[in-house]
């Protein structure tokens, strides 16, 4: 399987994505003495973590070669990044922080991977997940349209085209605050947010899912056939959505936090 992700290309909407993350923080007690930062991506934000939460030790984790070598360049004292897989991943009690943002859609079963993140938790320590929640949007829904059509169908073989993570794993915000609440979170705050992008115009929106969700698709099909099937998506989107300078794209987002009873 190759690797997907391409910094420069989850970057383009890098201002989008910031705000999200800036409100996930704000749910945070700080200063943070240790932290890991999973599904880290290029690590430009597991670094500014670090630096807004006073954190000590930070650890950075992703499953991606080529975000890792991005990641290469925020390295500094106290701020490391290392490969690994965030569906397995934990640690006995090690950190004050698990942090994760905009990478848990990519695992299945969360009540068993919060579980086993739960237990990487020191007593009193924090939780803080963002979750993207916009499995019905047309970004979304189009894609899984197209990938059942020909001849991208018969292009994915006898296994079928992957399924929407963001709508196969993503849980109802009450759903994570019954999780919170079980795993033995004493506080918590969980809810849903829309933040208000507005892009450029309606194709803008094909550049934004490039970065993420049509990742998924890329793994799968050669490079002819997957710019055919972007091709074939940007068409039908902009039938579902209509032509829009500038297009207002609405963006469904579960932030969570909770802190460990002591
Ligand atoms: C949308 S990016 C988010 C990156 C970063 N947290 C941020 O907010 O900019 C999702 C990241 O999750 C990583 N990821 C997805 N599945 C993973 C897995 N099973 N193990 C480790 N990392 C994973 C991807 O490689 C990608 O870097």
């Amino acid at each position: 399987m190759s690797d997907a992700w391409d910094p420069a290309t989850y970057r383009k909407f890098a201002g989008e994505r910031r705000q999200p993350f800036h409100d996930l923080l704000a749910l945070l007690d700080a200063p943070v003495e240790s932290a890991v930062d999973l599904g880290c991506g290029p690590g430009e934000l597991t670094r500014l973590a670090a630096d807004l939460l006073g954190t000590r030790a930070m650890v950075g984790i992703d499953n991606s070669e080529s975000m890792l070598v991005d990641s290469g360049e925020h390295v500094r004292d106290g701020v490391s990044f290392e490969f690994g897989d965030i569906g397995t991943w934990t640690a006995a009690a090690a950190f004050d922080l698990v942090l994760a943002n905009a990478s848990l859609q990519w695992v299945p079963d969360h009540p068993t991977v919060l579980r086993r993140w739960t237990a990487a938790i020191k007593p009193g320590g924090q939780l803080a997940v963002q979750v993207p929640a916009n499995a019905n949007m047309a970004s979304h829904t189009v894609a899984g349209e197209i990938a059942h059509r020909e001849p991208f169908l018969s292009a994915f073989g006898a296994d079928g085209p992957p399924g929407d993570p963001v709508e196969d794993n993503v849980l109802e915000p009450e759903q994570y605050a019954a999780l919170l609440y079980e795993l033995g979170f004493t506080d918590q705050h969980v809810r849903l947010q829309v933040y208000p992008h507005v892009l450029a115009s309606s194709r803008s929106v094909v550049d934004w899912v490039r970065g993420t969700t049509l990742t998924r698709f890329q793994r799968r099909l050669d490079a002819d056939m997957f710019a055919a099937f972007v091709n074939a998506y940007e068409n039908r989107l902009i039938e579902v959505i209509g032509e829009h300078v500038p297009y207002f794209f609405p963006f469904r987002r579960i932030l969570m936090w909770g802190r460990r009873g002591d």
